[in-house]
């Protein structure tokens, strides 16, 4: 009894004190969040502007309205076609600013959902703007959308004679399984069509061999929309064999020492950047709170510690590089951080631009029976898995990774992003503008010193100044290797001029008493209000007025 309570309080204080970190609650608080939103009077000054201020905002909302409906028309309104049946689109563009913001910025700012080319490291929309991509395409797009076309192109060449049969092998997977083994050090291979699937099956391979039942993640960390791997909000359902535990803290380590019911410890080494906190979106950017710093020394040395418990414990250790593989060296977050893992996964860039995924391991994880139990199988299949467009377009890819040019990329290349980041800073803090980037590498995250309600309106500054952002806004960044010095002082000059832009136009007028914290306090009572008060009380908290639900 003394035993059990003692393992189920080690759980408790090896869990993050947010509520990424407690699943069960998250689910909880986020379906008694009530909707409620700003009306127009509200949406310049909830921050208890003066007049001044709120004129400013507002003249300068209404001009970048009318350049967006200006300069983005065509594609805009092709996306206006669609934007009511397309189950994707329907939830980013909701989500792309706080939602008490989100109707009113959603009626004005219609960016659009089309690009027509790409080239360099620049997309061009119907409207024919060219726009540097900032979105890297989810992180596929490491070395330049050119690169990826001609791994397409050549690879379909050279698997054509096969066409699309399935079942059977093309000749290039021979390549594919033993460069991929290489790269990795690993001994076996399987091959998926998404980063999720590989996911699936190195956690059911885990499971399998070694018999016990829980996953750990760590808090914040992504690997996938698969439920096991999602427990908090966003998945109706609990996980209820998944161990969300502290990133980079001793505590976890304890918990991996002594259970007994733990399978596998899944790493997403971009956590690096910033450890228990889930991927930066500015829909939940309502005050200045996000942060990000990277610490290799500190992060290597925690990857080593669960290498060793892992290894002490017969537990799985699963690197999933399904983003950072190939990004951060050629031989992924192992190589980079210098930690061997026992499963790992890729996707992404891997198959030169098309869908797929990727899990190498130790054989003795990776195998799918037992030879002396031969009715227990871990089953694991998919239509598409090696399908011969996918390994012709990997082909190309890992064949260029051999050559000097690609190799030449990955030359200096943290002091490449680094060296870019500070001069970025540097220039921000001597124009005195409130905006600071971090990074990892080439993955980049804007984040903001100063306390504001406003800083999710910098995405439109800088889709106005002709970048290209994800639906995460200035939550991540992520460059192609391919940008030069040239291309990336352009990026710094527009981010500079967007963020003067914004600054000028008032959104990051703050009165000196606000702190991040004030800010989620009045958050809070703004959602207490609107849950329990119908119609809400119009009397104002404090110097900010109350919030009306239309
Ligand atoms: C670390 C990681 N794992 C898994 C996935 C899922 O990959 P996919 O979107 O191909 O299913 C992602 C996708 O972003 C990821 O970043």
């Amino acid at each position: 009894m003394l035993g059990k309570l003692q393992m189920r309080l080690q759980l408790s204080r090896a869990k993050h004190r947010s509520l990424t970190g407690h699943s069960r609650m998250a689910r909880r608080f986020a379906s008694l969040v009530p909707f409620y939103e700003y009306d127009e009077a509200l949406f310049f000054r909830v921050d208890a502007a003066p007049d001044d201020i709120a004129a400013a905002r507002r003249a300068g909302f209404v001009r970048l309205a009318g350049i967006f409906a200006e300069r983005f028309k065509k594609t805009a309104d092709l996306t206006g076609e669609i934007a009511d049946s397309v189950s994707d689109l329907k939830f980013t563009s909701r989500y792309r600013v706080p939602f008490q913001f989100s109707g009113f910025v959603r009626q004005h700012f219609k960016p659009g959902a089309f690009v027509e080319s790409s080239s360099g490291v620049t997309v061009t929309d119907l409207d024919g703007n060219r726009l540097y991509d900032l979105t890297g395409s989810y992180g596929v797009n490491v070395f330049g959308y050119d690169f990826y076309k001609e791994c397409i192109e050549q690879g379909a060449k050279r698997v054509r004679g096969l066409g699309p049969v399935l079942g059977a092998y093309h000749p290039v997977t021979a390549y594919n399984v033993r460069r991929l083994l290489q790269i990795s050090g690993l001994e076996e291979i399987s091959f998926h069509m998404s980063g999720t699937e590989a996911v699936m099956q190195a956690v059911r391979l885990a499971r399998y061999h070694t018999g016990r039942t829980h996953l750990v993640r760590f808090c914040g960390a992504y690997h996938g929309w698969w439920g096991d791997v999602q427990p908090g909000v966003g998945n109706p359902l609990a996980a209820r064999e998944t161990y969300t535990l502290k990133d980079v803290d001793e505590v976890s380590l304890r918990v991996l020492r002594n259970r007994r019911d733990i399978a596998c410890v899944l790493v997403n080494p971009l956590q690096a950047l910033h450890p228990n906190v889930s991927a930066p979106g500015d829909s939940t950017l309502i005050d200045s709170g996000r942060k990000a710093h990277f610490d290799r020394d500190a992060y290597t040395a925690w990857l080593k510690q669960l290498r060793e418990v892992c290894s002490a414990r017969g537990i799985a250790l699963i690197f999933d590089e399904v983003f950072v593989g190939f990004r951060l060296s050629i031989g992924g977050a192992q190589e980079y951080f210098g930690v061997r893992a026992d499963l790992v996964t890729y996707g992404k860039t891997v198959a030169g631009g098309l869908p797929v995924g990727v899990l190498c391991g130790l054989a003795k994880f990776m195998r799918r029976f037992r030879e002396d139990r031969p009715a227990d199988i871990c089953f694991a299949r998919g239509t598409f898995n090696s399908h011969p467009y996918v390994m012709g377009a990997m082909y190309e890819f890992l064949a260029r990774l051999e050559t000097d040019a690609v190799r030449g990329l990955y030359r200096g290349l943290d002091e490449v992003w680094n060296t870019r980041a500070q001069a970025l800073n540097g220039r921000l803090a001597a124009a005195e503008l409130p905006v600071r980037v971090a990074n990892l590498s080439s993955i980049w995250t804007i984040y903001y010193p100063t306390p504001s309600r406003y800083n999710w309106m910098f995405q439109y500054y800088l889709r106005a100044a002709g970048l290209s952002l994800s639906w995460v806004g200035t939550g991540r960044l992520i460059f192609s290797l391919n940008y030069t010095d040239a291309d990336f002082a352009e990026v710094a000059d527009r981010i500079l001029s967007a963020a003067e832009g914004m600054q000028r136009d008032g959104w990051w007028w703050t009165e000196p008493h606000l702190t991040n914290k004030s800010i989620r306090r009045r958050v809070f009572k703004e959602m207490i209000q609107a849950r329990w008060t119908r119609p809400p009380a119009a009397s104002p908290m404090g110097s900010i007025s109350s919030p009306r639900i239309k």
